[in-house]
């Protein structure tokens, strides 16, 4: 066993999402980044097609924002936003409300799409409390949905394996089913024909639970982590219309689809449907310093600016609004401006589909999704092994130096918004070369 080997099996690192003893016992490492590729320790090229993990939008290491964090740390490492402040902060802030929807120019900073879930949650319970109905405390989340790991995030989710091992949770929780629907939309292009009347499903636990009681719905635009999961034509307006009847709040967890995954800034405007509140993370800095930040419509910051003046809601992160993950998200915003990078995804999007429903036909498959520079390639299960068969072409792929994601049976795939169409071709090939190669 080599000294690398050796130091892996006694990891210190207890991994995230991760079989640990079967990683630790073949390891894949990343060692160096740059543009569209990682680098392996032994100097191997990887072309990622996904982004790191769903984040790095812009492309690994850009020298502007690489530069604006090696500058912040040098100037003021750290200062606190608890009745401090310093300019960064506020100017980023500014930044984002200019590329968000009309009205919301109000943005609470977090470190992470899990806090920042957990902090959209609170600020609507609050809101309504500030507006004197405390009695809505329900908060509604969907079958296949994933916000995040903190106790928030984790009660609205829909994703067994992630709820099942930590208890009963939050109370007052309850979801709507998923809008999956292999039967009537496989291998649909786009946003499915069938399925807007899912929405109704609110209607029918609003009349379960009586809507006065209920607080928030929060969604995924498009399910990002269940396996690029499209919402059917008509599904959001829909939920939308369920929620504005009844005085609920929509919240779209953005985390993955904001900053120009779906060819605009937000989902919200791709999909032409307005939450009240989004939540956004990953992209927010390219993935270099770890951010989130949650976008409210202006009335829900105003609802909060009544009444005696004082602490307005007692939440916030030692971090919110970190001036290093700051200077790192205003380059990332200047590198998305310059590069039109934030609509790239729209004129790449025909291209990309194109090469993703050339799956169909090819051997297990049994479903292709896609939406902006999202896509997904399910595969039918190996009988009694569930999910081994996708994880076969993920380390095969890897092996092959293409780096893509995987989520049960579902290959998930997400480059970064600077891919150029031989690299999406690279990608493609990859895969389908991979999966003619396991059983
Ligand atoms: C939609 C969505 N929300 C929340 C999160 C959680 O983000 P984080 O891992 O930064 O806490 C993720 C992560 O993938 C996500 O996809």
């Amino acid at each position: 066993m080599n000294k690398r080997a050796e130091l892996l099996e006694q990891a210190a690192f207890w991994m995230p999402f991760t079989a640990n003893r079967q990683f630790k016992k073949s390891p894949r490492l990343l060692a160096r980044a740059e543009g569209m590729h990682y680098w392996t320790p032994d100097g191997r090229q990887v072309l990622d097609g996904t982004s790191g993990l769903w984040c790095v939008n812009a492309g690994h290491c850009r020298p502007k924002i690489v530069e604006a964090v090696r500058r912040q740390v040098g100037e003021m490492d750290f200062a606190p936003t608890f009745n401090m402040g310093h300019p960064i902060a506020f100017e980023f802030a500014e930044r984002l409300a200019r590329i968000a929807p009309p009205g919301f120019s109000r943005i609470f900073f977090t470190n992470s799409g899990s806090e920042s879930a957990d902090t959209a949650l609170k600020i609507a319970l609050a809101y309504h409390r500030a507006r004197g109905e405390a009695g809505r405390y329900r908060l509604i989340g969907r079958e296949r949905g994933y916000h995040g790991v903190n106790f928030g995030g984790m009660a609205v989710g829909g994703i067994t394996n992630n709820k099942k091992m930590f208890g009963p949770g939050v109370a007052g929780v309850d979801h709507i089913r998923h809008t999956h629907d292999p039967v009537r939309n496989s291998f649909s292009r786009n946003q499915p024909k069938y399925g807007a009347e899912f929405a109704d499903e609110l209607e029918r636990l609003c009349a379960l639970h009586d809507p006065s009681t209920i607080a928030a719905v929060i969604v995924e635009p498009v399910a990002g982590s269940a396996g690029v999961l499209v919402p059917p034509v008509g599904y959001l307006e829909r939920l939308r219309e369920i929620c504005t009847k009844h005085g609920i709040l929509l919240i779209f967890d953005e985390v993955i689809t904001g900053f120009g995954r779906l060819g605009k800034p937000f989902g919200a405007q791709h999909f032409g449907v307005m939450p009240d509140i989004f939540t956004t993370a990953k992209g927010l800095t390219n993935a270099t310093v770890p951010m989130g930040a949650v976008f409210v419509e202006n009335k829900i910051y105003e609802a909060f600016m009544q009444g005696g003046e004082g602490i307005e809601i007692f939440h916030g992160y030692t971090y919110s609004g970190h001036p290093v993950a700051c200077a790192a998200g205003i380059a990332t915003m200047d590198v998305f401006e310059e590069e039109g990078l934030l609509t790239r995804a729209a004129s790449l999007a025909k291209y990309w589909e194109d090469g993703a429903h050339a799956f169909k036909g090819m051997p297990h498959v049994i479903d292709v999704r896609n939406c902006g520079l999202m896509a997904a390639i399910e595969l039918e299960p190996r009988a009694g092994q569930p999910a081994k068969r996708a994880y076969e072409v993920f380390t095969k792929a890897f092996e092959a130096g293409v780096l893509i994601r995987v989520t049960g049976d579902t290959i998930a795939l997400s480059p970064p918004l600077i891919v150029e169409k031989a690299q999406i071709d690279r990608i493609f090939e990859c895969v389908a070369s991979m999966l003619r190669s396991v059983p």
